[in-house]
């Protein structure tokens, strides 16, 4: 049986803990479901509700992605394909996969979100994106329900980027992925100076996948806060990757800029340190406000609405592209209507 709810708050469904109604919401378990929900072109899915900014009250369905299961598709001696559906949660599967000792996904640990949000923005933390071991995306287009499998390479994966956030934008509902993950001579990314610390404070030498995913528990716990806690999505923009020749122009001006090589031509450039740079991190605006530990992150102190968090971004926004004239451009999902 499809649940439906009617005029339901979806505070507890997003990350932001922003209150906005939702004239319908519809839970959905299994694919089937989604022919009996009217108007479910215009829908907005959720999954765990961490990458978005509800901006208003919704006049349209509002899909709960709540498919689930995980299953194992082949095995090898040193490989495993798991197929896990999109509505499981990402934390809880790095989890299984961690204490079944399959490798591949150990530096994603804790992301808030769904399984079929991770590809949506290519997560990634810590050295590792998903697309490094992802196969492959199922989907069904909500124009006509066709099933579609996109592999990794017609994803079209890039910085937080696929290509379901841009040119399939709204038209595909996510229903599980495949992984290949190690069992065995596991890749471990262990270039991250943060986890090096950690490990080396430990005295861990040769590290394990737990290990890994421990360290960058406790990195992520020491500064992203916890968002059961202080509603926010993560970070908020993107890291501006910039022209060579402008980011030098900005070295001579502001010599602790700070940079990461992308390639001969570009770097990209902490949004971090620009925001905090200005002076916005730990400020608090209204009830909102840029986060103490972590100025990429935008927190809503209890009783934010969506439009004050977006005036805030706007008002950042502004002050680092009049000051750098680099423009940020936002990870997080801004929902209109
Ligand atoms: N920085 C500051 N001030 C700050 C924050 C950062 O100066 O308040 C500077 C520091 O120089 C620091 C550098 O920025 O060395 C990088 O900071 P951090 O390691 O915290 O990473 P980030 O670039 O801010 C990115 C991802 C995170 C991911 C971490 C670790 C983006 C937009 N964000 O953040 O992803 O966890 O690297 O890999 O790429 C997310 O996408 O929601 C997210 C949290």
């Amino acid at each position: 049986m499809l649940e439906i709810k009617e005029n339901l708050s979806l505070k507890s469904y997003n990350t932001f803990g922003l209150d906005v109604k939702a004239s319908e919401v519809y839970f959905l378990t299994n694919i089937a479901q989604l022919s009996d929900i009217p108007q479910r072109e215009e829908a907005l899915i959720l999954g765990g509700g961490s990458n978005v900014l509800l901006t208003s009250d919704l006049h349209r369905p509002v899909i709960i992605n709540q498919l689930k299961g995980i299953e194992v598709l082949s095995q090898e001696a040193d490989f495993i394909e798991l197929r896990v559906a999109s509505g499981e949660n990402w934390h809880e599967l790095v989890m299984y996969c961690v204490e079944h000792g399959y490798g591949g996904i150990e530096n994603l640990s804790l992301i808030p979100g769904s399984v079929g949000a991770a590809p949506m923005q290519n997560i990634g933390a810590y050295g590792v994106e998903i697309q490094n071991v992802l196969q492959n995306v199922t989907a069904i287009r909500l124009s006509d329900l066709k099933e579609r499998t996109f592999s990794a390479e017609e994803c079209e994966f890039g910085y937080r980027h696929s290509i379901f956030k841009s040119r399939l934008k709204g038209q595909y509902l996510i229903t599980g992925i495949t992984l290949r993950l190690t069992k065995n001579h596991h890749t471990l990314n262990t270039s991250y100076g943060a986890i090096q610390e950690v490990l080396a404070r430990k005295g861990i030498t040769e590290a394990s996948i737990k290990d890994i995913s421990e360290a960058v528990i406790e990195i992520r716990q020491s500064k992203l806060p916890d968002p059961k806690e202080l509603g926010n999505t993560g970070s908020f923009f993107k890291n501006p990757v910039i022209k060579k020749a402008h980011f030098d122009r900005l070295k001579s001006q502001y010599p602790e800029i700070k940079s990461y090589p992308v390639d001969d031509d570009h770097v990209k450039v902490p949004a971090g340190w620009l925001i905090e740079s200005r002076g916005w991190k730990g400020k608090v605006v209204g009830n909102t406000g840029s986060h103490k530990q972590q100025a990429l992150v935008l927190v809503n102190y209890g009783k934010a609405t969506g439009k004050e968090v977006k005036e805030l971004s706007e008002a950042i926004k502004a002050d680092i592209a009049s000051t750098y004239g680099i423009e940020l451009e936002t990870e997080v999902n801004i929902i209109e209507a």
